[in-house]
């Protein structure tokens, strides 16, 4: 079992929406994972319920919370555990809250591979740093996977100003390929289940304007699909140089 988490320091910078991507990813090669809320917000609950009120869920992908303030790391601990003697899963998938707070630091160190999402803007770029600098704490203590950012919202073209504000905020740091592209849609998207799912059950019945939405959404699972192999490639990676 692959464990796999979303981290940054604040709220909003599309770590819940970049796993649930995955989500959609993995269950469309049929493979099965557990994803675990640790932020109130509760995110993949929300997309759970509404995933399964419009029939585009997947019994491949349970659903668990664990309240970052309420629960010790050893119940993280004990549900990792489990799940991976289950045998049930091939992923488990962290949402982590957006603090920097002691249990994410110690949920981190389960994660083969942490995915730090981020908005290449310059207001959200500033927050970048202190992200980095708590992976780089776990990273000089040996404590933590593969690490890397994953530009979210992405426009097609970078200003150079927001170019060298993104190198100067990354300092070297390792960034994937892959990334989520701003789709005015992506809120809805993830409202709409698991993306293969929805898209079979679309594709049969589009007529007129949801032929438009159709073709969005079938982007999007390519987006969803590229991110999820690009994330399997850094792992045999990361794991050959360990
Ligand atoms: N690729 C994207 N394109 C457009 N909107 C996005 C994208 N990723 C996230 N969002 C939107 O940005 C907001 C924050 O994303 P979310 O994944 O909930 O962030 P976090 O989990 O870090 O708080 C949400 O409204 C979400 O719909
Ligand atoms: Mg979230």
């Amino acid at each position: 079992m692959i464990v796999i988490a979303a981290y940054s320091h604040k709220g909003g910078t599309g770590k819940s929406t970049a796993l649930m991507a995955l989500a959609s990813a993995i269950d469309a090669r049929g493979q099965s994972a557990l994803l675990i809320d640790c932020d109130p917000q509760r995110n993949f609950n929300m997309y759970r319920v509404q995933g399964e009120e419009i029939g585009c869920w997947s019994e491949r992908m349970e659903v668990r919370y664990l309240d970052f303030e309420a629960t010790g790391v050893a119940d993280l601990e004990s549900t990792l555990m489990a799940a991976e003697d289950s045998g049930q899963f091939d992923y488990a998938l962290l949402n982590l809250a957006g603090v920097d707070h002691p249990f994410n630091r110690m949920a981190l160190r389960y994660a083969e591979l942490t995915l730090l999402p981020f908005k290449p803007a310059a207001t959200e770029l500033a927050e970048l740093g202190p992200a980095l600098a708590v992976i780089r704490d776990l990273e000089d203590e040996g404590e933590i996977g593969a690490a890397r950012v994953v530009f979210t919202m992405m426009r097609p073209k970078l200003t150079s100003a927001a170019t060298a504000y993104r190198d100067a905020a990354l300092d070297g740091f390792p960034v994937l390929d892959s990334h989520m592209p701003d789709t005015a849609v992506f809120a809805d998207i993830v409202m709409r289940g698991l993306l293969g799912r929805t898209l079979a059950m679309m594709e049969a019945q589009a007529v007129g304007l949801e032929k438009m939405q159709a073709k969005r959404l079938r982007a999007a699972l390519t987006d969803c699909n590229a991110l999820l192999q690009e994330i399997d490639k850094t792992l045999s990676h990361h794991g050959s140089a360990a």
